[in-house]
């Protein structure tokens, strides 16, 4: 099926055309120069960026892939959760294009669409699987036990900022600009991860949590101290510890669901850091790692095609009575207890993989 994925949750302005895991056309226009005067996104200039953008970003898409509108079979369009403003503005959008070239449409929700991002680089869906899923908005370990959205269920997530947020948030302290994460990562290759300390992450015992304000704050009680540390010294430990956090919550997760699939998925999932970390765990405790390249893990519209073919093929439909879902908690996903799957414990590997 030819899909059309249409994305306006946040900041970036993207549609593509995707074909059997193929993205045969896609445009990405994105407002990081709009709102990085405000240090972060100003909601209501992301509406007015989305509305002036949307139609170009359709047409080059389509142009792309060598395809008129007619030529599609169905569209797929984020539905939340994102900004209100914004999410309007690619839901108009896709059913009046829908409804004109009566095509299916089928609402997408934007943290699948970054978990299906894998689907475009290599993973071929089989399940159950889990997905780490880190952005600017979200971060959260899900367990995926079948291609319907609604067999997505919540491992553990953060109690406070999203790893994006924190590194948004240190960036701005350290005067770097937004998006903070890619500004951290460059400045921290200069750095030393161990330059300074910053204090241990709380954990709530048996829960795959996560929790990034104390290092943000402690990151900032550094750099207004008396003495404080050089910036690409509070970026490579800032950053190191994020890593840490992320990866240690992952490889619990594993251990306790017997799950031994890992999708990661989201902005942060850009990060080189985190990536050669990640592959470093999976390589010692046995687990397979999917990463979709960089280009794939921010937002883009070939990741809500890919989640809206999924979506649609396990009986989803929508019409122009299709509304947005700002928030995650309007999905209805359920919280999963820890140890599903039940072999805690017993999985540790020997041989080639051995820990
Ligand atoms: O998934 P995404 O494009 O948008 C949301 O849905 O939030 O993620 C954006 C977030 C921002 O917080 C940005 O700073 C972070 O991803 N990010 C990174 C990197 N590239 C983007 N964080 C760390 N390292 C990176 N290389
Ligand atoms: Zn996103």
């Amino acid at each position: 099926m030819r899909v059309l994925g249409i994305e306006t949750s946040c900041d970036e302005t993207s549609a593509a055309v995707v074909e059997d895991g193929r993205i045969l056309g896609l445009g990405i226009v994105s407002q990081a120069d709009v709102h990085r005067a405000y240090g972060g996104v100003v909601p209501e200039l992301a509406s007015r960026q989305h509305l002036a953008a949307i139609a170009p970003v359709v047409s080059e898409a389509l142009e792309g892939a060598g395809m008129r509108a007619a030529d599609l079979d169905l569209v797929a369009v984020t539905r939340g959760p994102g900004l209100v403003g914004a999410l309007l503005v690619g839901l108009s959008f896709a059913k009046a294009l829908a409804w004109r070239q009566r095509l299916p449409l089928v609402g997408v929700n934007h943290l699948l669409g970054h978990v299906w991002a894998n689907a475009l680089s290599g993973w071929t869906p089989a399940f159950p699987v889990l997905a780490l899923l880190v952005s600017g908005g979200h971060t959260d370990l899900l367990r995926l036990d079948g291609p319907a959205p609604a067999q997505t269920r919540i491992l553990g997530r953060t109690r406070d900022d999203a790893a994006g947020e924190a590194f948004d948030k240190v960036a701005r302290m350290l005067g770097l600009g937004y998006p903070g994460g890619p500004a951290i990562e460059h400045l921290a290759r200069e750095g030393d991860p161990e330059a300074v300390r910053l204090p241990v992450v709380a954990r709530l015992r048996d829960s795959l949590d996560m929790s990034f304000s104390g290092l943000k704050t402690a990151a900032y009680d550094l750099v207004h101290s008396a003495r404080p540390p050089a910036p690409a010294d509070l970026a490579a430990v800032f950053q190191a510890r994020v890593v840490a956090e992320l990866v240690s919550r992952v490889r619990a997760a594993v251990e306790r669901s017997g799950v031994r699939t890992v999708l990661v998925a989201g902005g942060v999932a850009a990060n080189g850091a985190l990536r050669t970390a990640l592959a470093e765990a999976a390589r010692r405790d046995g687990f397979t790692l999917h990463v979709p390249p960089p280009a794939l893990c921010t937002d883009n519209g070939a990741m809500v095609a890919q989640a809206g073919l999924a979506a649609f093929a396990a009986g989803e439909r929508a019409d122009g009575s299709l509304e947005p879902l700002p928030s995650i908690e309007a999905f209805g996903w359920k919280e999963a207890p820890v140890a599903q799957g039940g072999r805690a414990g017993s999985r540790r590997r020997s041989g080639p993989h051995g820990a």
